[in-house]
């Protein structure tokens, strides 16, 4: 890290001009909280006015998180058009205003505006195409795209004929994209030639012709042409999407859906098995959607609006699409990196576009931290107004950093704490409203009911730590993991019945402000993106040398955690450094390169208690260099193993 000041804000209060500009002042946000929590009928059933439907609702909520009878329904008799939502209604009034700002990977090309009457064009026309080659209205269609407009197309083009969509990140092996395809049973995906990150090329079709080969049910690959480079080409499976666009009528109906009917599906990770497919409905998600992007980034008319995730993560759905195109919002889409050409271009982008409203991850604040002021200080940003930040708990001297430097001080930060299966943000401060405190993710969003109870179960009352729970359901959550409802309750609902457990740690302060410390499961945060335990670990135990293997997390500078493994041999395996990276190549082309261990250390055996149980919390000691404090040890069935753990530590600080 390089050498910068330290300023120790205790707390940043609301500027005059923000409390009269914003939607929400302190007055407001107290009020409406406590309506939204005592009176839900009357607020949401107000709240969901914010959309167009078909069929007005006529019942807002009808939830009960008792276990195990879990059932979510929100707006449970209305219908409406997520698509419609989104590009039709605005038509009136912005035809002609630009929805999507397109800022490619490499800044020599030029950046492209598409306006809302060019996104129904497009959506429209695509929509056909899916129609054209058999897609129905409940069909799964898994989208598998880089950061390009038509990523934004496919899912608007799947809401708008009421099909279901799997976005899966462009970073993911084939493997995993043949997990997922197969999970929900999908006959189509759209692809592209390739993908373009950082100046390298991410080869998509080749992946999506792995994994369609893994997966039997794969009967069309729609294909966009981005980079124009070579792919292969299966004759009468494969299909350019350019050309079946042009030939289309951009002419197509929206379907009438329920408002409990699935929108999409996103595989997220936990703490044990597969990734699970986490559903999200059509009318209260977008509902959440919309008003949290309003509310939480204050979006106004005139701003122009910025979130650097990728669309194959809840926050790229949440935020880059679906809430601010039903905003009518102008919303940017960045194909590249924070650090390419070099670590000015966020802020160039912030300059070139005249962004307003920025928002991205703790991950990225910490690496363009340590590249220095200057790639900061030379750009302008006088455009800019708020900061947001979101996947990982922001330390307060990355949020100082953000404040000062990048938003000169004149900028609040939102640190917006929710997670896939919340479907919009659930904790933040309002800008208007919210005193802001470095680090803390501060308060509750309308209607959204958190308590902390510890390891019993017991409600922690006042200042305390514990496990961060929500009490009553939102319009936003997801509704059940896609094939398995059981596995949703028993995920969710079971290890405090009546609430839905979130699986981080929080702690709560005097004024009642949240701070989440991280995950209490075996989940890893790296770089803002989730990975459960079990994925790494059967990856590893997939490679023939490889007999057992335990991962946990560590703290980690940049990446907020590092993924550390311990792996055990086949008997005759021979621990060489050559196999380490073996290992990590193969854990990488099993899930992904977000996935590759940082450490990985030979052990010829593994803390285990006398049932046969791996003591986690040995290993995170150790891998954390925190191995003089390894509490209690007394129910290994082998205590010299630990011995040799710490011998051979990885990570020496
Ligand atoms: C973590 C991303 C602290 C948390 C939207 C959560 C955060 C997990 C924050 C969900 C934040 C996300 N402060 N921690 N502002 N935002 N997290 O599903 O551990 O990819 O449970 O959703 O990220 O990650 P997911």
């Amino acid at each position: 890290m390089s050498e910068h000041k330290v300023y120790k804000l205790d707390t940043v209060e609301v500027s005059d001009a923000w409390k009269k500009r914003a939607y929400i002042d302190n007055d407001k946000y107290l009020a409406l909280y406590k309506e939204s929590v005592e009176a839900p009928d009357t607020f949401w059933g107000r709240e969901g006015q914010r959309l167009d439907w078909i069929k007005p609702y006529t019942r807002v909520k009808n939830s009960t998180f008792a276990y195990p009878d879990v059932s979510i329904k929100w707006f449970e008799d209305g219908t409406l058009n997520v698509s419609a939502n989104c590009i039709d209604r605005h038509l009136a009034k912005r035809a002609d205003q630009t929805a999507i700002i397109w800022e490619p990977d490499d800044p020599e090309t030029p950046a492209q505006h598409i306006t809302y009457r060019e996104l129904h064009d497009n959506v429209c026309r695509l929509a056909n195409v899916l129609k054209a080659q058999g897609v129905k209205r409940g069909d799964r269609v898994t989208i598998y795209l880089p950061m390009i407009p038509a990523a934004a197309y496919a899912m608007l083009a799947c809401a708008r004929i009421g099909a279901i969509h799997s976005i899966v990140f462009g970073g993911f092996s084939p493997d995993s994209l043949a997990g997922r395809v197969e999970d929900c049973k999908s006959a189509v995906i759209i692809t592209s030639d390739e993908g373009r990150r950082g100046g390298r090329s991410v080869p998509l079709k080749a992946n999506a012709d792995a994994a369609a080969e893994k997966s039997g049910h794969v009967e069309k690959i729609l294909v966009v042409r981005h980079t124009g480079g070579d792919i292969p080409w299966t004759e009468g499976r494969d299909i350019w999407l350019d050309e079946a666009m042009a030939e289309a009528s951009p002419d197509c109906p929206p379907e009438e859906m329920n408002a409990e009917d699935p929108l999409f599906i996103l595989y997220t990770s936990g703490s044990t098995g597969a990734p699970k497919g986490v559903v999200h409905c059509t009318g209260g998600y977008l509902v959440y959607a919309s008003m949290t992007h309003q509310y939480v980034f204050d979006y106004h008319d005139d701003d122009v609006y910025w979130c650097t995730a990728d669309v194959g993560w809840v926050t790229g759905h949440s935020y880059i699409v679906y809430g601010p195109l039903a905003n009518g919002a102008t919303t940017l889409m960045f194909e590249g990196v924070p650090n390419f050409p070099d670590p000015s271009r966020f802020w160039e982008v912030v300059d070139k576009h005249n962004v307003t409203i920025f928002y991205t991850a703790p991950t990225a604040i910490r690496a363009l931290m340590g590249a220095g002021e200057d790639y900061v200080t030379k750009t302008s940003r006088k455009s800019l107004r708020l900061l947001g930040s979101v996947g990982e708990p922001i330390n307060p001297e990355a949020w100082e950093w953000y404040y000062h430097v990048v938003g000169e001080s004149r900028c609040p930060i939102v640190d917006t704490w929710w997670q896939t299966e919340t479907g919009g943000v659930l904790i933040t401060p309002l800008p208007g409203a919210t005193k802001l405190k470095p680090g803390s993710a501060t308060r509750p969003f309308f209607g959204v009911q958190p308590a902390l109870v510890d390891s019993d179960g017991n409600m922690i009352e006042g200042p305390g730590q514990g496990n961060l729970v929500i009490l009553d359901s939102w319009p936003g959550m997801m509704r059940t993991v896609y094939g398995d409802h059981k596995r949703f309750v028993d995920t969710y609902f079971s290890a405090y019945k009546g609430m839905y457990f979130t699986g981080d740690g929080c702690r709560r302060d005097e004024d009642d402000y949240y701070w989440i410390t991280g995950r209490v499961d075996d989940v890893i945060n790296v770089s803002g993106h989730r990975m459960g335990t079990a994925e790494v670990e059967s990856a590893l135990v997939a490679h023939p040398k490889v007999s057992e293997a335990a991962a946990v997390g560590f703290p980690h500078d940049i990446k907020g955690q590092g993924i550390y493994c311990y792996v055990t041999l086949m008997a005759g395996e021979h621990e060489m450094d050559g196999l380490k990276k073996e290992l990590r190549d193969w854990v990488r082309n099993e899930i992904g390169p977000i996935a590759a261990p940082d450490h990985i250390q030979f052990a010829p055996g593994l803390p285990k208690t006398r049932s046969g149980k791996i003591m986690r919390r040995i290993l995170r000691k150790i891998a954390e260099d925190e191995y003089g404090n390894l509490g209690d040890t007394s129910t290994l069935a082998d205590p010299s193993v630990v011995s040799h753990l710490i011998e051979n530590r990885q990570n020496r600080r």
